[in-house]
């Protein structure tokens, strides 16, 4: 640990809010897959930004519009048109695939409350004051604020801030009779991820996913799909949905939109996205020019370099590769995931401790809870990166486990 990391450390004990248990590492610098301390050493990043630089750290296309934007025009507001905002908006409906219209945001968080927002709006103006309802799944993580909290499916992370939003139900995931009873004259929309992140990497199974969108067709509830952590081809394709076959009317974004600038969209089809009419909803910075800049950069940068057909493959190989962990160890009861968004759950309540050992080996993974510990690399991993990751697994797997017994 350098001098800088000993300064900083203390600096934030003394006056940032405790809001996270951060490690003992201070990232200066990042390229691709590699990030660099402030004493120079390289770490192998298997989180990227906790799935929000799909890119690599530093790309340099992202690099170049941000410094050009930045040099030009920062920040106007949205009382006035901007350079790529609106480009930005067509390049994210032609991902998409389908006739749609989108609102910015900064963050997830606000990506969700907008969705909120426009579901209620539309329900109401459909069935009346009372169809305000959400039905979300157990286990989900929508975000930090009231509403995007209350509609998380994490007791845990909302007890202590009751009272919270009103109108949110939460159903087991995969249980297509738990949403069929859950959905009511009430309900405005439904609201799932693809997988579920935070919660530890579980899929929505696709013959449910279909049936969620059958079920909401047939009643007449918007399906939201959060693809806030699942966007941008984490999962292979640019959305997780087009793996399922199924269309969401109304889609929240973020994280690796701009490949790691703040930035978050809510899109939704047709006369939903006209539910918002001015006045009913607004950001000082969403869509602004310079975040705007960065993200046409990275969509189009994830598209040229085929980032979406990589992650399939090095899914599949990072899977193969816990498998035969599993194997070795006997210490694996699960591997699951999708593309480059990967989780495998221990058999024993070590997984912190293996995330922490591997850090000061020079790898950066998450832990999930006290047995998940879950994968996210920057979508440009390849064989050698997941093979020496492995490795290391390995070895503080094994070191982990003769610690605990
Ligand atoms: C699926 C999902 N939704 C919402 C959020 C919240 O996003 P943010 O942290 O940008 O507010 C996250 C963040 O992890 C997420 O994974």
């Amino acid at each position: 640990m350098g001098a800088s990391f000993e300064r900083t450390a203390a600096l934030d004990a003394a006056f940032v809010m405790p809001t996270y248990a951060r490690k003992p590492v201070m990232f200066v610098r990042g390229e691709g897959m590699r990030l660099y301390d402030d004493d120079g050493r390289e770490y192998l990043d298997f989180v990227a930004g906790i799935g929000a630089v799909n890119l690599g750290h530093s790309h340099p296309a992202v690099t170049a519009a941000v410094c050009a934007q930045a040099s030009r025009l920062t920040h106007v507001s949205n009382l006035f048109h901007v350079e790529h905002r609106d480009e930005l908006a067509r390049d994210l409906v032609a991902l998409f695939g389908h006739p749609a219209k989108v609102f910015f945001s900064n963050s997830g968080a606000e990506a969700v409350e907008g969705a909120i927002k426009l579901a209620r709006l539309w329900g109401k103006a459909r069935r009346g004051e009372e169809c305000y309802r959400i039905v979300t799944a157990q286990r989900s993580f929508h975000g930090r604020t009231l509403a995007a909290l209350a509609a998380t499916g994490q007791a845990s992370k909302q007890e202590a801030f009751e009272p919270l939003t009103p109108g949110f139900t939460h159903v087991p995931l995969n249980d297509i009779a738990a949403l069929d009873a859950a959905v009511t004259p009430d309900t405005c929309a439904v609201m799932l991820e693809p997988v579920q992140g935070e919660g530890g990497v579980y899929a929505c199974d696709p013959a449910y996913l279909a049936a969620v969108r059958a079920l909401c067709d047939e009643r007449g509830v918007l399906l939201i799909l959060d693809e806030i952590q699942t966007g941008f081809y984490r999962t292979g394709p640019a959305f997780a949905h087009q793996a399922y076959g199924v269309v969401p009317d109304v889609m929240c974004l973020a994280k690796s939109l701009a490949n790691g600038l703040p930035i978050g969209v809510v899109l939704a089809g047709g006369e939903v996205a006209d539910a918002f009419q001015p006045g009913d909803h607004g950001s000082t910075f969403g869509g602004g020019p310079l975040v705007c800049a960065a993200g046409r950069a990275c969509v189009r940068a994830l598209a040229d370099e085929r980032l979406g057909e990589n992650s399939v493959a090095m899914g599949a190989y990072l899977r193969e590769r816990l498998g035969e962990l599993a194997v070795r160890t006997g210490a694996i009861a699960e591997v699951r995931g999708m593309g480059l968004m990967n989780a495998m759950e221990l058999k024993s309540d070590i997984a912190a401790e293996v995330a922490a050992e591997l850090l000061s080996g020079g790898f950066v993974i998450n832990s999930i809870g006290t047995r998940i510990l879950r994968m996210l690399p920057p979508l440009v991993c390849g064989k050698p990166e997941i093979d020496t990751l492995c490795d290391a697994l390995y070895v503080s797997m094994g070191h982990c486990m003769q610690g605990g017994a």
